[in-house]
């Protein structure tokens, strides 16, 4: 590694040679990854870990490679391995509630970090992690995979042509039976998946909400414990009324795992159906509604956690800052939080507000005396994260 850029993280001090990837969390969604890192050139796995090492051990076997001595090391601890291997750099796709232990463990090993979404369970954690990447001089990166569509960025273009934004919405509707842990746990869908959806708003709109008022319920054949259902109503700082509507208990006619989107602006709409080419009709004012225009193909991009991978090898590479940067992403997560809030009080809820009561008890429940030392620099969760600037993909 290279010393840290200028207030950024440091990089790779050779980027021509493959970068060398240590997996951590061998379950359903590491095996994707497992995959992932194979299918990409500029990679290397070097080394899975699991609290399970079976889990690794069988993971790297059907992947057709030796676990072990002279193939790909499996191990319990992330240090551990990567220390073994020489790695790079680090893959994190274990549960949320070990993302801040392993990114932290790794971040101060030296290791940069791309971690799977949430970054953490809770925005105070999230702010932890921001002040270790910091204090760590690493680059710590959420995947937020489904910003890495092609139709995603047609759309995104799309949105730019329309003029002043007003309202934007996104319509959720699946079935699934996932059996597990979600069909368990309270607010699953604005925890698990609403996310992908609130991250994407971002993402399209291209601007940071300010406010959530939110209802959530169970319909009553909900096959999960609760929260399988909700609406929620974000206003963003330019004035967009962003509106997410979902179900996880919705048989028959089902949407997109991207969900359904329609942009309103004050030059015509955009809508995006989350799987084809998005669609556009402008309308000049007062005058006739142009034809209904649909994106041209756009040029084959890697996509979902593909995408994020190689967006990571090139921020390592080149320094540029990837729009996942655990600074710019902590504002997914606490849309999540604020709807959950604005749920179980039935009020509006500031999203200033969950940030900064988050960053109180970061400052409190912080252990690690140099992570301590950044979040008391900051002096609250505004400045700590204005801090750097994002390079737009
Ligand atoms: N981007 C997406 O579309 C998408 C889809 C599914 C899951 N995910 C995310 O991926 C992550 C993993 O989900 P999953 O479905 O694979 O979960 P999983 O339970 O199948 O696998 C998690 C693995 O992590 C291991 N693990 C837990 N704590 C560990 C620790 N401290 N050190 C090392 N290993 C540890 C477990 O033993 C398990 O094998 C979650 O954050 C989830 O939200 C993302």
């Amino acid at each position: 590694m290279s010393a840290p850029l200028n207030g950024g993280f440091a990089t790779l001090a050779d980027p021509t040679a493959p970068v060398r990837l240590v997996l951590v969390g061998a379950g359903g969604m590491g095996r994707a990854w497992l995959g992932t890192i194979l299918a990409n050139p500029d990679t290397e796995l070097v080394g899975v870990v699991d609290l399970d090492t079976s889990l690794a051990e069988a993971a790297v076997s059907d992947a057709g490679l030796q676990p072990g001595e002279g193939g790909v090391l499996v191990g319990t601890s992330v240090s551990a391995v990567a220390g073994a291997t020489g790695a790079d750099a680090v893959i994190n796709v274990t549960v949320p509630v070990a993302h801040h232990p392993v990114n932290t463990e790794a971040l101060f090993a030296g290791l940069p970090v791309l971690c799977e979404k949430p970054i953490a369970p809770t925005v105070s954690q999230a702010l932890s992690l921001a002040a270790t990447a910091e204090a760590s001089g690493q680059l710590l990166m959420t995947s937020q995979s489904r910003r890495y569509y092609a139709s995603v960025a047609a759309f995104r273009e799309q949105i730019v042509s329309l003029g002043r934004l007003g309202s934007t919405t996104t319509e959720f509707f699946k079935a699934p039976h996932f059996g597990g842990f979600r069909e368990a746990m309270p607010h699953v869908l604005l925890v698990d998946m609403a996310i992908h959806a609130f991250d994407v708003a971002r993402f399209l709109l291209d601007d940071d909400p300010v406010s959530v008022y939110c209802e959530e319920y169970n319909p009553s054949w909900s096959w999960y414990s609760a929260g399988a259902a909700a609406t929620a109503v974000f206003e963003f700082a330019g004035g967009v009324r962003y509106t997410y509507t979902g179900s996880w208990c919705a048989d028959g006619l089902e949407t997109s795992w991207n969900g359904m989107w329609r942009v309103n602006g004050e030059h015509g709409s955009a809508v995006w159906d989350g799987d084809s080419a998005p669609r556009r009709q402008l309308v000049p004012h007062g005058g006739v509604p142009a034809d209904v225009e649909v994106a041209e193909p756009m040029a084959a991009v890697p996509e979902e956690i593909a995408g994020s991978l190689v967006e990571f090898v090139g921020a390592l590479r080149d320094g540029r800052v990837p729009s996942g940067e655990v600074h710019a992403n902590v504002l997914s997560l606490a849309m999540v939080e604020a709807a959950v809030r604005s749920a179980e009080s039935g009020v509006r809820v500031l999203i200033a507000d969950v940030l900064e009561q988050a960053y109180v008890q970061a400052v409190t429940d912080e252990t690690h005396d140099g992570v301590h030392q950044k979040l008391a620099t900051w002096g609250s969760a505004a400045v700590g994260l204005a801090a750097p600037v994002v390079t737009p993909l």
